[in-house]
């Protein structure tokens, strides 16, 4: 390293504000810093601005109708089609030739879509759909990989009114079932497999076993066949149908988008909570569309002409509304990337960004920390000098990854957004504007114009710059949830009682997570306030990691926490009580991590199990677990007087400490 290197280093390290480059301002989609005060003055009528983004087939009247609070409804009187927007307009306003999707397989190989190209197979795959006797507001359920037909899929669920409920495909087959019998879903869009790291991976076999657990007769499930002669040849059954033979059967075939009112669903999204059972987190076709179309265009500064990456898994809220919904319905390129960071070789990603001269490129924390641990000469192999701008999300990102970020894959041109929201919020909800604010490392920024977001104490009073408190969100926004999926009640209770006052007529939404602000209002999120983790920026809950735990033959009770984690941000670990005659050795430990990974998927595998004889109780019974998170992150002990059994304390902590 030169000396000029060292100075610049060292610069980096201390610098606390970040401009934004004038090249980049004035080329940026919002560049005016009165757009906040124009959007605190306009309210709720500034989100028409967003609305503008889509075509309507009935233009809306009413903006936001909150006759009925906190079931808030948005441009409730117009219709619109989503798969119109993301696809058919853009065919019509002469851009057919325009790529929409740069796929690129594990293998390298790659397929291009024009939006003729997706106009075309999601026409026959919706056609195919209403063969198979798929009608409007069945959910249809896509357990799939990054495969093109997943969001080929989506837009032709969409096309017809179908909501989609896609479940992750590293989720485990119990977790199929439990998604499927939740949202009665009769139809299943699945794949054989998949390549990681090299190996196929068989899908279609955990799908079967999914299948098996559904409680409900399943009508049809359709198999893409990405494995080719690598495939485990499985048969397939009865009212199985292999995705090429069914959309031959289609080829030509044109299905009118079906105009849907603005809040008819158009897709479910599982989530993780407090409590052992996944929420079905109901988003809409008009405010969630209009929400991930706005802020695609604001903070990701997305243009037609540019090439986006996100490298999220579309089984997961970010991939769905900045993989998909937002890029197509503002009409750019997406990139779809199927495989690891790391395969064939640590520099892969920046490959891909060099090859299709990525602009835009979107990721979370822990993919930077991986990066980083790497080493720079992976990035240094490639030319990055295409990219514009980068964003984060997922998990809190710390100063010294958003710099390492910034200047070694954004050699300090590219302003960074750190963005922060939630499956519930459907799109961004804090982040700098990258062409008006300056950027501060470790804090995502003020909240978007139009987003009353606020850092309060218990008592829902603001809390001074500086101290630490709770994340609220003030008035409702369009790509809010409307509800869990059948469950109205839970809906109000996890987000909405802890601090309204539904008898002043005052609604808070509480997304569970703790944060504090600055002087300029800027907001640091510190991470979650429940028994949510966020492992890898995925985000488990405990109870249920827990439950699959106690499904263990010889388990008698577990606590899981989080521990920090270098890469993964959080890892799991698993204090495990053993029902007498059973030993806590390796044969038992491995049974525990296959139960998690039966149950939920090989994301929730626990990094340590600790068996031991009792945990620690509160004389009312209650797990301490801040204190098997202080063991588990080597952290000093805090008060144990309160506990019925402090002894037992300094014998986990041995246990853990001196693995
Ligand atoms: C966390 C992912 C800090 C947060 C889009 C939130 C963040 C949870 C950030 C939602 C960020 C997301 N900074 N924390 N920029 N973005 N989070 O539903 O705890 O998978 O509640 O949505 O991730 O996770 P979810």
């Amino acid at each position: 390293m030169s000396d000029g290197d060292g100075e610049l280093e060292a610069r980096l390290v201390e610098q606390e504000e970040f401009e934004p480059s004038d090249e980049f301002v004035e080329q940026a989609n919002v560049s005016d810093p009165g757009i906040y005060d124009e959007f605190e003055e306009n309210w709720p009528d500034c989100w028409e601005r967003a609305a503008d983004l889509l075509d309507w087939d009935e233009e809306y009247e009413t903006v936001l109708d909150d006759s009925n609070e906190p079931f808030y409804e948005w441009f409730s009187d117009g219709t619109l089609n989503a798969s119109y927007n993301c696809v058919d307009r853009h065919v019509e306003n002469g851009d057919k030739n325009r790529v929409a999707i740069k796929w690129e397989g594990e293998h390298g190989e790659t397929r291009t879509y024009t939006y003729q190209d997706l106009y075309r197979e999601v026409n026959e795959f919706a056609a195919a759909l209403r063969e198979m006797g798929v009608e409007e507001d069945d959910v249809v359920t896509l357990y799939m990989p990054m495969v093109p037909e997943l969001p080929i899929a989506m837009l032709a669920c969409a096309r017809i009114g179908a909501p989609h409920s896609v479940v992750f495909a590293g989720f485990s087959a119990e977790a199929l079932a439990t998604r499927m019998n939740s949202a009665d879903s009769e139809y299943l869009v699945t794949c054989n497999g998949y390549y990681r790291r090299g190996d196929a991976l068989d899908h279609l076999e955990k799908a079967n076993e999914g299948l098996d657990d559904v409680d409900h007769g399943v009508e049809a499930t359709v198999v893409v066949d990405r494995l080719g002669d690598d495939s485990f040849g499985h048969d397939l059954r009865g009212n199985q149908h292999d995705w090429d033979e069914l959309v031959d059967e289609q080829r030509g075939e044109r299905v009118d988008p079906v105009e849907r009112d603005a809040e008819d669903m158009l897709f479910l999204m599982y989530t993780s909570g407090t409590t052992g059972e996944p929420k079905g987190v109901k988003h809409t076709t008009g405010g969630y569309l209009a929400y991930t179309a706005w802020t695609s265009h604001a903070v990701l500064d997305i243009e037609p002409e540019d090439t986006y990456w996100c490298s999220a898994d579309i089984g997961w809220i970010t991939g769905h509304s900045y993989i998909v919904y937002g890029p197509l319905a503002l009409g750019t390129t997406t990139v779809m990337y199927e495989g690891t960071p790391d395969y064939p070789e640590r520099d892969r990603l920046w490959d891909i960004v060099e090859k299709y001269a990525v602009d835009i490129f979107y990721t979370a924390p822990t993919a930077i920390r991986a990066f980083m641990k790497w080493g720079t000469e992976f990035p240094e192999r490639r030319d990055l000098s295409s990219l514009r701008l980068l964003g984060t999300v997922g998990e809190p990102i710390n100063p010294r990854a958003w710099k390492w970020y910034y200047k070694h894959i954004g050699g300090e041109d590219c302003p960074v957004v750190d963005t922060w929201w939630q499956t519930e919020t459907g799109g961004m909800m804090v982040t700098t504007l990258p062409g008006v604010g300056n950027m501060k490392p470790g804090s995502a920024g003020p909240p978007l114009p139009g987003i009353d977001a606020r850092i309060v104490d218990t008592e829902g009073e603001e809390v001074e710059a500086g101290r630490a408190g709770y994340l609220t969100v003030n008035k409702p926004w369009p790509g809010m949830l409307r509800t869990l999926y059948n469950n109205d009640e839970r809906f109000v209770s996890e987000y909405w009682e802890e601090y309204s006052d539904p008898d002043a007529d005052e609604w808070v939404y509480f997304p569970e997570d703790g944060a504090k602000i600055d002087d300029d209002g800027y907001i640091t999120v510190l991470g979650r306030v429940d028994d949510v983790l966020n492992v890898s920026g995925h985000r488990l809950g405990t109870m249920e990691i827990e439950s699959a735990i106690v499904g263990v033959e010889g388990v008698a009770e577990a606590a899981v926490v989080g521990g920090d984690h270098e890469v993964k941000g959080e890892a799991v670990y698993a204090y495990v009580i053993l029902e007498d005659g059973y030993d806590g050795g390796e044969e038992m430990r491995g049974r525990i991590i296959e139960g998690v990974e039966d149950a939920i998927g090989p994301i929730a595998r626990p990094e340590q199990v600790v068996f031991t004889p009792e945990l620690p109780k509160t004389r009312s019974g209650k797990i301490m677990r801040r204190l098997l998170e202080e063991i588990a992150n080597e952290e000093e002990l805090g008060d144990t007087t309160t506990l019925r059994n402090p002894e037992i304390v300094t014998d986990i902590q041995s246990k853990v400490q001196g693995d």
